[in-house]
């Protein structure tokens, strides 16, 4: 385990159990659809690329570069479009994929910037969720585990661009952090 990590909080293969589980929702609601798959760069990456191998309805990609944080433990709630193909999703099926539903400024943000695109439906998918640390009235149509209010890393999850190629998703130790 990483020196920086203080416990484990899912597994490897947790992790893709539950990305299984997500998937088989999203195959009975999709079913015979096709979907574009809006990947939240770069903490969803991971997420991404196992989920789209787990459905079996045609899914386009697009992606969206946003940044809330800079090196910090905190959400500055101004959210920064870094990067935005522009692609149409007028008449289209458009899921989100997001690594963490935190205070909820992120994809409060990014669907206030997409209102004007017109699609078909727009929802939600968010692998990790901490509902203790709303700070806006959104929810996930979708999730995949409900955790505790810790700074996690690990499987996409940063702390200043750190941790993210942990195959596992780990709680940060405080004193990682605390002097910044
Ligand atoms: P929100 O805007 O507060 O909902 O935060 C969402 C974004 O903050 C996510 O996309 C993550 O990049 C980041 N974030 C929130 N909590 C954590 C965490 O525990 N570890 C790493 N990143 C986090
Ligand atoms: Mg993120």
């Amino acid at each position: 385990m990483n020196k920086d990590i203080k416990n484990i909080l899912f597994t490897k293969e947790e992790i893709h159990n539950k990305v299984k589980e997500i998937a088989d929702k999203l195959n009975e609601d999709y079913k015979g659809e096709e979907v574009i798959f809006v990947c939240v760069l770069k903490g969803s990456l991971p997420f991404y690329a196992d989920l789209v191998r787990e459905v079996n309805f045609p899914v386009t990609f697009d992606m969206v570069c946003v940044s809330s944080y800079g090196a910090s433990a905190e959400s500055s709630g101004t959210l920064k479009i870094k990067l935005d193909s522009g692609v149409s999703y007028e008449g289209k099926n458009v899921l989100i994929i997001e690594d963490i539903l935190d205070t909820g400024n992120t994809l409060t943000n990014l669907l206030a910037h997409f209102s004007d695109r017109n699609p078909k439906s727009m929802r939600l998918c968010c692998l990790l969720d901490k509902p203790s640390r709303r700070l806006r009235d959104i929810q996930a149509d979708y999730k995949g585990f409900e955790i505790p209010d810790e700074f996690v890393v690990g499987y996409g999850l940063d702390y200043a661009e750190k941790y993210r190629e942990l195959p596992y998703i780990g709680v940060l130790k405080p004193e990682i952090y605390k002097n910044n």
